[in-house]
């Protein structure tokens, strides 16, 4: 099933503290947003790519797409002062009205055969989200005191990509901007439309490059794939 990816890279990195947006630290020599967007470029079923950037690194980013010959991105869009507004603005831009994934630029190790889960789930049911389960225990606290054990059976870690079916995603997206609410990702938005959104099982290596620690994860991931396709 085919899909479009909107591809929030409109971040500044600030708890990276790098003195650029940390999508253009080199992993292995190749900025993260390239890592990112090759996943879709040679993926067969995406269609199309609508970046989210900042109007003052556009130029550099096109340049990127042509150095690393990614040809895929239908769209460029400028991106807003949230990750929501910026998604949205992909949004809008949208031609291929289906699936539609929502990917941050930061996770460039998620793997195609989660992509292909998420898209038929979507396609299927309206709304899917990549996830993992919590593996440490996990308690709810107040004021520095332990208020309960959470059951970690019911816990779990989400990430991006995030599938949806066009029609959904859009109502979500308008609504939530209407009445002004600031979700941390699409799914919440759903959520409070009162629909379900499903899980699909990822992998604990799809990381978000967030602070410099992860860099160091993200190298080793690499060598890691490296070793396993030779
Ligand atoms: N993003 C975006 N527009 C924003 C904020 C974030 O498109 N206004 C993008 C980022 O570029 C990133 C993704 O959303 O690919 C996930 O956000 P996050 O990891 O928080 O990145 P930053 O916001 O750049 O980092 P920080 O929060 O540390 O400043
Ligand atoms: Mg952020």
């Amino acid at each position: 099933m085919l899909y479009t990816v909107l591809i929030p890279a409109a971040g500044s990195g600030k708890r990276m503290g790098a003195d650029k947006n940390k999508l253009f630290l080199e992993l292995r020599n190749i900025p993260i947003l390239v890592h990112t967007l090759r996943v879709f470029d040679k993926d067969p079923n995406c269609e199309q790519i609508v970046l989210a950037v900042k109007k003052t690194e556009q130029l550099f980013i096109e340049q990127l797409l042509m150095d690393y010959r990614i040809t895929k991105v239908s769209a460029i869009v400028e991106g807003g002062e949230e990750r929501q507004h910026s998604v949205y603005a992909a949004l809008k831009v949208v031609t291929s009205k289906e699936v539609i994934l929502v990917h941050d630029a930061a996770r460039p190790f998620i793997h195609q055969e989660v992509i292909e889960q998420l898209v038929k789930a979507a396609g299927a049911s309206g709304a899917a989200v990549a996830a993992v389960r919590a593996k440490d225990t996990m308690k709810k606290v107040e004021d520095g005191i332990i208020q309960e054990t959470v059951d970690r059976e019911s816990l779990w870690i989400i990430q991006t990509p995030q599938a949806f079916q066009y029609a959904l995603l859009e109502k979500a997206e308008r609504l939530a901007e209407a009445e002004k609410f600031l979700g941390t990702d699409e799914a919440m938005l759903v959520e409070r439309l009162g629909e379900r959104v499903h899980i699909v099982d990822s992998t604990y290596d799809n990381v978000k490059m967030t602070t410099s620690e992860d860099l160091l994860y993200g190298e080793a991931i690499l060598n890691k794939r490296e070793q396993e396709e030779q």
